[in-house]
């Protein structure tokens, strides 16, 4: 969830509310342990309620997963739960050390206290990241596309090109020369123009939609583009940076289709704007992956230990209520 201004409203209630929670239970504590010899444990009374709020918060925290499982029953604004599960996660954090009492305690409840720790800093850190990588990824991605599409981009991205390197250049060696035309076959259209890019703006960014036409007849000298799309580009296109990794460096790719368009005749260099705009994108997808990794990786450790938490937590209540 992204805190700015226009939201920071919502959050305010919640804010408060944890900051009142955080003041008076250190007010407590501290009141509790004077003239005291050792910080009052989980079993003394302010020690106690600072584990029962605690507890019933994770079990809070908890339902936000339950609450996007069951959108339809819609309880609540997502926006609501958002706000109380990152302000009340973290009032959780001096509630709980209090009720510790400063002590790790035997090997359950230390161990509980590390998931409890580590449960808190992947989100505080899955909440740093919401704050960075949309807007990143905005600018930098302004052929952005649906995720799960990605995969299939790479093939369309790797076709186009192709397409075009056929008719500006004739069929790849060993290529079938009736299988060049298929698509103009199955539009029943000549292709006399393509399109690439995303029509996308994004504020002052504007996603590039480059247009190219297609010449009508194969032109004469025009090798070295099928030979650099056989040996480099279609392989980055369809693979990526593991296959070319000098086209996944913008200024590197710069540097070859410069050096491209200097052995080509007048007619094929369109074909190159065209080539060097589909490296781009790929190149823009391939960032637009690592984003969603980063995005959504720490959710891997979050979720879990959150379940393991919850379990853990009802084994510690259990031992403390009968083996006490
Ligand atoms: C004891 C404490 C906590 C528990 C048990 C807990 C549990 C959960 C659960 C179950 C989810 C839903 C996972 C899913 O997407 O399926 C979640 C999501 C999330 N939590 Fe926590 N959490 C805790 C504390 C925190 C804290 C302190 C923060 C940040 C300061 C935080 C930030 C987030 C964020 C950003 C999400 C993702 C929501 C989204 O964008 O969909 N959590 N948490």
């Amino acid at each position: 969830m992204l805190i700015d201004r226009r939201n920071l409203a919502s959050h305010f209630p919640w804010i408060v509310l944890s900051l009142l929670i955080a003041g008076g239970s250190i007010a407590w504590f501290w009141s509790a342990s004077r003239g005291a010899s050792e910080w009052p444990g989980g079993s003394t009374p302010p020690g106690l309620t600072f584990g029962i709020v605690g507890g019933l918060l994770i079990l809070f925290e908890f339902a936000l997963w339950g609450r996007k499982k069951l959108r339809r029953l819609r309880i609540g604004r997502v926006k609501t739960w958002m706000a109380a599960h990152i302000w009340l996660g973290l009032v959780t954090v001096p509630l709980l050390v209090l009720h510790s009492g400063f002590r790790w305690g035997g090997p359950l409840s230390s161990v509980l206290m590390v998931i409890f720790l580590v449960v808190i800093a992947s989100g505080v850190w899955g909440l740093i990241l919401q704050q960075i990588l949309p807007s990143k990824m905005l600018h930098q991605v302004p052929a952005e596309t649906i995720h799960s599409q990605i995969d299939r981009m790479f093939r369309f991205l790797h076709d186009d090109g192709l397409r075009l390197v056929r008719t500006t250049c004739g069929p790849l060696p060993g290529e079938d020369a009736d299988r060049v035309d298929s698509r103009e076959a199955e539009d029943g259209l000549p292709i006399s123009h393509m399109t690439v890019g995303a029509v996308q703006t994004v504020g002052s960014v504007q996603g590039k939609v480059l247009v190219t036409r297609v010449p009508k007849v194969a032109v004469p000298g025009a090798e070295p583009l099928r030979n650099l799309y056989r040996d480099s580009i279609g392989p980055y296109l369809l693979e990526g940076k593991k296959a070319q990794p000098r086209l996944a460096q913008a200024s590197k790719a710069q540097g070859i289709f410069e050096e491209l368009r200097v052995k080509l005749p007048r007619d094929a260099r369109e074909a190159v704007d065209f080539l060097e705009n589909l490296c781009d994108q790929r190149r823009q997808l391939d960032r637009q992956k690592t984003y969603h990794f980063w995005l959504h990786n720490w959710l891997v450790v979050h979720l879990p230990l959150s379940v393991a938490l919850v379990i853990l937590m009802g084994f510690h209540i259990w031992v403390a209520l009968y083996y006490r």
